[in-house]
């Protein structure tokens, strides 16, 4: 019989209610979003009470209420995994219809949801690291599971289940009307691109967070965006990938160019790369999709560079590669710049500087006056070579 209602069960009383935003194409006024997202929130109906599992984003309040009338039951506790407003910003609308539930959160997310929204003090009931919860036939337990990515995040263990809701953690940016993962390879991509904007710079956090969940037996992992895992290992692998320290033997070479000196040299290093047998990724920096340039930098063992000087220093879109590397903080362990000028300048000593978060090794750098002559082609040959000596030994 074909349901009418657009709730989706993940399992008997466990429940999808949240909200597909297929339009939205930037987070934060910064992460591009080609796939859309999802704000998945969760009901879990006990034989005696009845829990949300985060909300939506504020702008999709209204499809998450049109859910929660569906399904025909009273809230007793909203679980705020995560004060960031896609997933805290209905609590308020939430408490409004419900008005004697509760919010269980850390004491952490606590502070940060008064600051937010105002709510009463009141309403909170502060979770623990470890503290359970039963719903009668149903057993919550609350995992403290800080700075991914903000310092307040907690995931939930749903026991008779073995589902693990872990909010931001090992999510997807992808919209998409399959419940769970149909199509590893493309939410592989997603969840890995996803990972390099938002995980990435909490690499150590992540370890440590996924040492705290070894040893449950975890059936189904649920995050608030995009699909459910119903293959906890698919994720939980890829991870494992991407937190190591292993790098592959690829270049990416974030690239601008003003008057076409500057890519003459990075298609020479492109094309040395390469006879070298090592991947090569550059990204024009006017047209590159950043989060694919993030996506690039999870595990590539060098970063070069390439940019023009313009009023003494780096071109700005070099400068802003540069910045969000140095946020980012990936694994790579060679960095070099390469580029053009015109009379003199600080573009090297200026990128430099503004990479210090990340433990490289500098490879010689090689900035030209004018256009590049054979001689400056030959010093980038002798880049590809050290490049190529660095990453044989990995
Ligand atoms: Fe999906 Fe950190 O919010």
């Amino acid at each position: 019989m074909i349901s009418l209602k657009t709730v989706k069960v993940i399992k008997p009383d466990i429940y999808w209610v949240g909200a597909i935003d297929w339009d939205r194409r930037l987070f934060d006024e910064l992460i591009p979003l080609p796939d859309g997202t999802s704000y998945n929130s969760y009901l879990i109906k006990g034989s005696k009470k009845t829990a949300l599992l985060d909300t939506v984003d504020p702008t999709k309040t209204h499809k998450l209420m049109n859910h929660l009338k569906e399904v025909e039951v009273d809230i007793d506790y909203i679980i705020a995994h995560h004060a960031e407003q896609d997933h805290s910003g209905s609590i308020p609308e939430v408490l409004k219809q419900y008005p004697h539930a509760k919010v269980i959160c850390t004491p952490k997310c606590k502070t940060m949801l008064i600051d937010l929204f105002h709510i009463p003090e009141e309403k909170f009931i502060e979770a623990k690291d470890s503290d359970t919860l039963s719903l009668g036939n149903k057993t919550l337990e609350f995992i403290h599971a800080p700075w991914v990515h903000w310092p307040e995040t907690m995931f939930t263990y749903l026991k008779e289940d073995k589902i693990l809701f872990t909010c931001d953690f090992l999510g997807s940016h992808l919209a998409t009307s399959s419940l769970f993962v149909e199509d590893e390879n493309r939410v592989y991509e997603a969840a890995k691109r996803y990972y390099a904007e938002i995980m990435m710079p909490f690499r150590v956090a992540i370890r440590k967070n996924l040492e705290k969940i070894n040893n449950l037996k975890i059936e189904t992992i649920a995050p608030s965006h995009g699909p459910v895992y119903n293959n906890p290992k698919f994720i939980i692998n890829a991870y494992r990938e991407w937190i190591s320290d292993d790098v592959k033997n690829t270049v990416v070479i974030p690239y601008v160019s003003m008057h076409g000196s500057t890519v003459a040299m990075v298609d020479y290093l492109v094309n040395a790369l390469m006879k070298r047998g090592i991947e090569v990724k550059p990204f024009n920096l006017s047209v590159a999709d950043i989060g694919e340039l993030a996506k690039a930098l999870v595990d590539a063992a060098t970063i070069v560079i390439a940019s023009p000087t313009v009023l003494g220093g780096a071109h700005p879109s070099a400068v802003y590669a540069a910045y969000l590397a140095n946020a980012l903080r990936p694994k790579t362990r060679f960095v070099s710049i390469i580029g053009s000028y015109g009379w003199g300048g600080r573009t090297v000593e200026q990128l430099k500087e503004m990479i210090k978060n990340l433990k490289v090794e500098l490879i010689e750098p090689v900035v030209i006056k004018g256009h590049p002559h054979e001689n400056d082609f030959k010093l980038l040959d002798k880049m590809a070579d050290e490049i190529y000596k660095e990453h044989k030994k990995i």
